[in-house]
């Protein structure tokens, strides 16, 4: 549905600044119907993206295509005007008018459109979006006599009163308590799913990314790290900073010996047996997720297994956080709340080799 070839976008210096290449050579696909995250942290160009692909930012090269249809391309000057990319977005910040009533703001995108649309089409069309919504009831009110969550579903229903061909969210919850946001997502996610429209949500937050997301890819300075779907970029990162702006996670450096399908890495910690990266490396660094490790009792033997002492723990109620040294190196862990753990005590840490993840030294965690 979307194809998005090497986009680049390069924000001229000014006075106070110099030049931010926003994107440096983007790619990537969205199949038909999914609903595909964007994430990053912020400033690594992921609004650049979505204004590009509106129509509301012009790259300076690369290609965006639109089913059948190239929307812009450096290469063949194409450049359609945003009104007649037939899509809907839903700003970082919603953008609603305050002096206009929800009904209003609704039949804006209708009122002013490309296309001319009769007052009963649009009456019958504000309608059905402000139902899927559930603000059926709300379309006289002002917009700033409705709460946070409401006026994001007002943006909501702007965005698909025309039944665009593709949904574009940028943060579209970000400004809502946690509570709502958690049933936005899951509202949002089945509300698009239901029509069928292909959606690009932008996002910074990791947990939102993964738990709404068909697949996803994560940005970092103007560039795609990696994508895929979120088991693929959770359980399988190809860099310390993907390991680490997913969650938390142990990144443990050390030297690479063998060269196998499966290698000895020589750490603070012991020589931990791993799956080898899929370069050859001689230094690397093991990420190992918290919840990966296995935790036993003291004096136990085997492959990846070592002797350890309880340095810290966090009781949160769900789950239980700990740290364990092992050597030289302290490991997190994540057991679960009817466990007895205790700094001092004594264990084995497992960490079972199909769940550590070799990845290049030089791969950069999080600043
Ligand atoms: N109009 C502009 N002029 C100059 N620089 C800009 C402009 N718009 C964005 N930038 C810069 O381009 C980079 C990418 O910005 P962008 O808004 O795309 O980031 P983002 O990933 O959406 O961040 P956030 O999560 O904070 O919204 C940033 O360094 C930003 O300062
Ligand atoms: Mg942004």
């Amino acid at each position: 549905m979307l194809a998005v070839r090497d986009l680049t976008k390069t924000f001229p210096a000014r006075h106070d600044n110099g030049a931010v290449r926003a994107l440096r050579g983007v790619s990537f696909d969205i199949a038909d119907g999914d609903f595909f995250a964007l994430l990053g942290p912020s400033g690594c160009g992921k609004t650049t993206m979505l204004q590009s692909i509106a129509g509301l930012e012009t790259p300076d090269s690369g290609e965006i295509a639109m089913g059948d249809t190239v929307v812009y391309a450096s290469a063949g000057g194409i450049n359609i005007p945003a009104n007649r990319r037939q899509l809907g977005m839903v700003f970082q910040s919603y953008a609603i008018w305050p002096h206009m009533t929800v009904f209003d703001n609704v039949a804006f995108p209708l009122a002013h459109g490309e296309r001319k649309t009769g007052k009963a089409e649009i009456a019958e069309r504000v309608k059905r979006a402000l139902d899927l919504v559930k603000l059926g009831a709300f379309a006289d009110r002002l917009a700033p006599h409705l709460s946070g969550g409401q006026q994001q579903r007002v943006a909501l229903a702007r965005a698909l009163v025309h039944e665009p061909r593709l949904l574009l969210l940028d943060e579209p919850l970000s400004n809502l308590d946690a509570k709502l946001r958690d049933t936005m997502r899951i509202e949002l996610r089945q509300l698009v799913k239901s029509l069928g429209i292909t959606t690009l949500f932008v996002t910074h937050d990791q947990v939102e990314a993964m738990g709404m997301s068909d697949k996803l890819a994560l940005m970092r300075d103007g560039v795609i790290v990696q994508q895929g779907t979120p088991q693929d970029i959770y359980l399988r990162p190809e860099s310390a900073f993907a390991a680490d702006f997913m969650g938390r996670s142990n990144l443990v450096a050390g030297r690479v010996n063998g060269n196998g399908a499966m290698v000895d890495v020589e750490t603070p910690i012991g020589t931990i047996r791993c799956p080898a990266a899929a370069t050859d490396l001689n230094d690397g660094i093991v990420v190992i997720r918290p919840q990966a490790v296995r935790l036993h009792g003291p004096g136990i033997g085997g492959q990846n297994c070592y002797a350890g002492t309880v340095e810290q723990v966090s009781f949160l109620g769900d789950v239980v956080e700990g740290e364990v040294r092992v050597g030289a190196g302290l490991l997190k862990i994540v057991v679960d709340p009817y466990r007895q753990v205790a700094p001092g005590q004594t264990v084995t840490v497992e960490l079972p080799p199909e769940r550590c993840v070799l990845v290049p030294p030089d791969s950069g965690s999080l600043p």
